[in-house]
């Protein structure tokens, strides 16, 4: 790479929330540093890849993408893998694909800028892969946002619960939190930028700790919502065992705070869950929804399911199918347990086949279908304020969010004209399993 080329790359993104943001201040950095982001491989001199391994055969896809990009080698372009799959194959992806010069996982994004000097110095085998080693967060200073409503800051970065199914703290490196004097800094100048709802984000947001020791997460979810100008807060992902009742009780104060808690699962069986380290039992984790059912605001509940995890038995499936009916869920997603490298379970007996993995999702899901209609049945003749997202003209509708994070499709009367990031009043005429329709009330 020539320091004296116009320097442009193109960047590709898989995976979660996490990822869609890394990506957002990998930009931000680039530019910075004097790239001009492209749209095709074509145009680009440097090709990053933002990769995902929370699930299947994750490594392969990237070894099978990149080898698309061997073609491109030829014309002197210079090709990156960052993300978790980079983490997770460090080295051993320059010995199975020996055009890529960039190895980095998202703990080592600060260091960008020194890498891509090295690159442009002609270096073959850059690599940033610190790993569980590292102390530091990725500042975000130069992040460039692509949804221009929602802005997403990442309050905490890494995991350090190590449940046995999962990839995220060997990829993601150990938790670091940010001080809640930087986050309420970056929320400040989004509401500059003109943004309304902030998306704070985390492998895990309670465990957040203030550095300073300045605030708690509650506190710091109450602080920002008394910032003006923001109009919702919303933040994922939580876990059950760090989740404190003084969160609820944030949400039942502060207007601001969406009415959503997305609260994973993962199984509805003490002994599943005891197998995958969850740390809690269902008893426990039916004690938080408790509290979030007994707010006074209406609050939604979301979750992650995983079925077929090693060893779970019928009795054991069905004991998540009753959770499930129990805390009767607005939405989850649903997985088939799928081996990765490093973690425990990858060693564990009993692996279910994949075939009944497969009868197990189409159930839950099935299940859900039928839990997420008659939760969505409740909010019909109600008025609910929504955040225009975007207008479907195919169906000459309008399409926006709930607090509850639901999506509404709605109709305006003729010749109304919305604009995208503003609120407007809905009231719901029809419920759908994922979705809710209504029409313009004001
Ligand atoms: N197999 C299946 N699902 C997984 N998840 C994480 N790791 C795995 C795995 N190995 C799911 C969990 C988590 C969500 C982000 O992805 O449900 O909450
Ligand atoms: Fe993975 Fe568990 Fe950490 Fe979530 S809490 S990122 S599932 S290890």
């Amino acid at each position: 790479m020539s320091e004296t080329a116009d320097k442009t790359f193109y960047l590709e993104t898989f995976g979660c929330q996490m990822n869609a943001h890394d990506s957002e201040k990998v930009v931000g950095t680039l530019v910075q540093q004097g790239y001009r982001q492209v749209p095709t491989v074509e145009e680009a001199g440097l090709v990053l890849y933002n990769t995902c391994s929370i699930r299947d055969k994750a490594e392969q896809k990237v070894f099978n993408r990149l080898s698309d990009y061997k073609k491109y080698k030829a014309q002197g372009k210079t090709f990156g893998v960052l993300g978790c799959v980079a983490q997770q194959e460090g080295e051993k992806i320059f010995e199975r694909a020996p055009y890529v010069s960039l190895v980095c996982g998202s703990a080592s994004y600060n260091k960008l800028p020194q890498m891509l000097v090295q690159l442009e110095g002609g270096a073959q085998r850059v690599t940033g892969l610190d790993d569980r080693l590292t102390d530091e967060c990725f500042e975000t200073e130069f992040t460039a946002r692509t949804n221009p409503h929602r802005g997403y800051i990442t309050i905490i970065e890494g995991c350090d619960k190590f449940c046995a199914y999962c990839v995220v703290p060997y990829t993601r490196g150990k938790e670091r939190s940010r001080s809640s004097a930087s986050v309420l800094g970056e929320a400040r100048q989004l509401v500059d930028l003109g943004y309304t709802e902030i998306q704070l984000l985390g492998q895990n947001v309670n465990s957040f700790r203030d550095p300073e020791g300045k605030k708690t997460f509650a506190e710091l979810l109450g602080t920002l919502a008394e910032i003006a100008g923001i109009r919702r807060v919303r933040f994922t992902t939580s876990h059950p065992r760090d989740f404190g009742r003084d969160i609820v009780d944030v949400i039942d104060a502060m207007p601001v705070l969406c009415n959503h808690v997305h609260l994973p699962v993962q199984s509805g069986s003490t002994r599943v869950l005891d197998a995958m380290q969850r740390l809690y039992t269902r008893e426990e984790y039916l004690d938080r929804i408790g509290w979030i059912k007994g707010a006074r605001r209406d609050i939604s509940i979301t979750s992650d399911l995983i079925v077929g995890f090693p060893g779970e038995t019928e009795r054991e499936f069905e004991e998540t199918l009753s959770l499930m009916d129990v805390v009767g869920y607005d939405s989850v997603f649903t997985f088939k347990y799928s081996a990765r490298p490093n973690t425990p379970a990858l060693g564990m007996e009993d692996a279910i086949p994949d075939a009944e993995k497969a009868r197990r999702l189409a159930v839950v899901n099935e299940r859900q279908k039928a839990i997420g209609t008659a939760r969505n049945q409740r909010h019909v003749g109600q008025v609910l304020e929504v955040m225009v997202e975007a207008k479907n003209a195919a169906r000459g509708q309008w399409v926006g969010r709930t607090s509850q994070i639901k999506v509404m499709n709605f109709t305006v009367p003729a010749g109304v004209e919305l604009a995208a990031g503003s609120y407007v009043q809905v009231r719901v005429t029809g419920s759908f399993p994922n979705s809710l329709a209504g029409e313009l009330a004001s």
